[in-house]
Order: structure tokens, then sequence, then C-alpha cells
């Protein structure tokens, strides 16, 4: 019987659900041209690095503490001491934020798979345009931003409410493998394109003159956060599902496999045929709905039916997403309820967040990137304002107060406890004592520090 807060059916379902909350819009957008800007080869190791001292230990600390507690991140932060709450409020705080911007990105994406339908039967709307003039078009017209944002978070809201097991572990067991497939199709076709080597050099190839070791640590501790959805609880909310026979560690070395796996993926899908095509290669938003909206135009038909298996496969890499920060903002919500033995009521809880966050997030939807002309706070266009709160402050934050308070206070005992129930073994114990301690809350303060500060000189 599944108990009022929910449980995964099985670690599979578990492993699918933590892995579709990893791969999402950032690998795509993110990684591949971020590897290929900081140092190719070099970015991949200082990632690779990242993810061994910080990442693998976060995630640890995130799925112990839930699964330990059994609670969302706000009460489970309480359980060790009320002055700690603040730090579970940041991360609810940064999943509807980031929800919030997401959203209008996954919109976008929507309005492009349909349009690409569209042309696939005969609609010509995309002849003669370029790139960034269709891009343009699309998200400077505020009733299509909004209508595409709010239908976004309607799908979001639709599996959130079917709760942990019937909705979310049942979309991702489904959304994932039909990810990686269309990934691989996509992937054949780029590779094959004549002059695509090019793509592939970009990404792996290092220059000297251009690597600063500093920035390519920045640049890999934000994407690593962001990527492996660290940082804000997602890992405490999802592990407090997990059942206590599951091995926590295995499962902490599985994810960024399987998400780093993805993210070189969707490279080796993306540059290729960007450097074939004779385009250059950006990040954000540009590169998903302008660079490769104009690689597919120009391929004819078949490049109308890529262009729509690719916006598909994006747009099932952002709901996998979407769905474990609204999770996130439920579950508090939720849990708070069962706890004043009110039933927990996850239908109603969904909506009103989901539409507290449609609305939160229609600035964003309305500032066209930026260049609406709207006010800009922090002289900063709203997606990066939101991004900044979320990437830029409260996670990086969070992630040095959960290795700070695991390390020095409550102490890796309390971790231990968790992992070895049932027979199972703490791998690598000696390497967290020391990570926890001292390598990971020095990293991810540099990382906060120099994150914070590169909002403002883009
Ligand atoms: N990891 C997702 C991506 O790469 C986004 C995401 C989902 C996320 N949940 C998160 C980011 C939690 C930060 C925190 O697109």
């Amino acid at each position: 019987m599944e108990n009022k807060r929910g449980q995964w059916g099985s670690n599979l379902g578990f492993l699918m659900a933590a892995i579709g909350s990893a791969v999402g819009l950032g690998n795509l957008w993110g990684f591949p041209y971020k590897m290929g800007a900081n140092g190719g080869f070099a970015f991949l190791l200082i990632y690779l690095m990242l993810v061994a001292f910080c990442g693998i230990i976060i995630m640890s600390i995130e799925m112990s503490l839930g699964r330990k507690t059994g609670k969302s991140p706000v009460l489970a932060f309480a359980q060790i001491g009320k002055q700690y709450k603040f730090i579970g409020w940041m991360g609810v705080l940064s999943a509807f934020v980031i929800l919030s911007f997401y959203s209008t990105i996954g919109g976008y994406v929507i309005k492009y798979m349909v349009d690409f339908i569209l042309n696939i039967f005969g609609n010509n709307s995309f002849k003669g345009v370029g790139g960034a003039e269709y891009f343009a078009s699309v998200f400077s017209n505020p009733v299509t931003s909004i209508t595409y944002h709010i239908l976004f978070m309607v799908i979001t809201i639709g599996i959130v409410m079917g709760g942990v097991n019937k909705g979310i572990e049942n979309f991702n067991k489904i959304a994932m493998p039909s990810l990686l497939v269309m990934l691989l199709v996509v992937i054949v076709r780029s590779v094959t394109l004549p002059g695509s080597v090019d793509g592939i050099k970009f990404m792996f190839s290092f220059s000297g003159a251009e690597f600063n070791f500093f920035k390519a640590v920045r640049a890999a501790g934000g994407q690593m956060l962001f990527s492996l959805s660290l940082g804000m609880g997602c890992l405490i909310t999802y592990g407090s599902y997990l059942s206590k026979k599951e091995n926590i560690v295995k499962n902490a070395f599985i994810i960024p496999i399987a998400d780093t796996v993805f993210a070189l993926m969707a490279g080796f899908a993306i540059l290729p045929a960007v450097f074939a095509k004779g385009l250059d290669p950006a990040s954000g938003p540009s590169l998903l709905f302008q660079t490769l909206h104009e690689v597919f135009n120009s391929m004819g038909y078949i490049g109308l039916i890529l262009g729509f298996i690719f916006y598909m496969l994006a747009l099932f890499a952002a709901l996998t997403s979407s769905v474990s920060l609204l999770e996130v903002a439920c579950a508090h919500f939720i849990d708070t309820r069962l706890e004043m033995g009110k039933s927990g009521n996850r239908r109603m809880v969904t909506a009103i967040v989901g539409t507290a966050v449609i609305i939160f997030g229609i600035p964003v939807a309305l500032d066209a990137l930026g260049s609406s002309g709207m006010y800009q706070p922090l002289g900063l266009c709203w997606l990066d304002f939101y991004d900044f709160l979320s990437e830029g402050i409260m996670m990086p934050l969070a992630a040095v107060f959960m290795s700070l308070l695991m390390g020095w206070k409550i102490g890796l005992g309390y971790m231990e406890n968790e992992i070895t129930l049932e027979g199972n073994k703490f791998i690598g114990k000696s390497f967290f004592a020391i990570c926890i301690k001292y390598i990971t809350p020095l990293l991810m303060s540099f990382v906060l520090i120099s994150l914070a500060l590169s909002f403002f000189n883009r």
C-alpha cells in the first residue's frame, strides 16, 4: 500500500525520475557550448572532478537526509534543528523561481514543435524567414509567449497531480527511454553531415590562448549544480520517496554519469550539425531556437521531420525536469498539511502552487528575453534575474551550507546510518569524510562567489 506521501514503485523508477530531473534544457543549451568555449577536453575533466568532489557528495547528503527524515526540504532540515529550516526554504524558493523562467522556455519548445508539425503538413511559415527573425517573431509576441508558458505549466501540473508513482514515475518511465531513442536519431543525422567533424573538434579541442582555469571552474560548477538539480532539495524530496533497501551511494554515482553521458550526446546531436551548416554556436535560447532552427530549415523536408523530433525530445527533457521542480514546491505544502493532521490534498496544492508559478513567470514571458523595454531588476533581463537568484545565489549557498552542516555539525555518522541500512555498504566513506568537511565547501564557496559576480559582467 502506498502511504499518504507516496513512494517510488522501484529503484529503476526512482533513477528514471532523478535522471529525468537532471537531464533537461541545461544539458542541451548549456553543456555542449560551455565545454567548447572553456577548453574542451580540459573542461570535461574539470567538470568530472567537480562531480566527484562535490556533486556526488551533495547528492548523497540530499538523498540520505530526504530518506532518513521522510520529508521535503524545509521539514527535513527542521528535524535537524529549527535554525536550519532556512536552507530548506531556499530550496523551495529556488524551485519556484527556476520553474518560473524554465516554463517560458519550455513554452517556446512546444511552440516550435507545433510549428514543425504544421510545416511538415504544408504550412509554409518557415519559408524565406531566417532563424533569428523567426525566433524574434515568437518571443516578442506576448500572446504566444504567455499562451505557451501556461500550456507548459498545465502539462507539468497534470503530471504532478498524478502523484509520485502514477504521475511522475510513470511519465519518466516513458519519457526517458523515448528521449534516448530520439536523441540517437538526431545524432546519427548530425554526425553524418559533411563538415560535421568541425563541431566535434570545437567541443573537444583545447586552445591554450583562450583557456582560463578559473572561468572554466566557475562555468563547470554552475553547470554541475544546475544540471544535477542540486542545492535545492530536489533529491531530498525524491529521496524521501525512496525505499530503505536501496543503495544511496550507488544511485549518487549512476545519476551524474547518466546526466554527463546525456550532455555529451546532446553535444554530438547539436554541434556537428551547427558547424556543418557553417553557423556559429552559441549558448542559451539563441542556440536552441535560432541556430538549430536554421540548421533544420536548411535540410529540406527531412529537416522538418528531424526538427520535430528534436523539439519533442527537448520537450520531454524539459518536462521531466519541470515536474521535479514543481514537486519540490508542492511536497512542502503537502507535508505541512499532513503534519497538521489534514489530508495531503495533492491535487489542490498542485493547482495552487502551479498557478502561482504561472503568475510569477509572466514577467519572463512578457520580457521577450530582455528586448521588451520592461523594467529590468538589477539591470538584468527577467530570465537572468530569476536565474541569478537561484543558480547564482541560493543553490550554491545551500550547497555550501549542506556540506558544512553535515561535515561539521551533524557528522558523517548520521549519513552512514542511513546509507548502511539493510546491509548496504558505504562505498568510499573516507573519501566522503574529507570532501564533506573541506573540499566540497571550499570549492562550492569559490563557485558561489565567482558565479554571483559573473552575472554582472556578461
Ligand atoms: N537539471 C535540469 C536541467 O538541466 C533543470 C532542473 C531540474 C533543476 N530540477 C532542478 C535545476 C533543480 C536546479 C535545481 O535543465
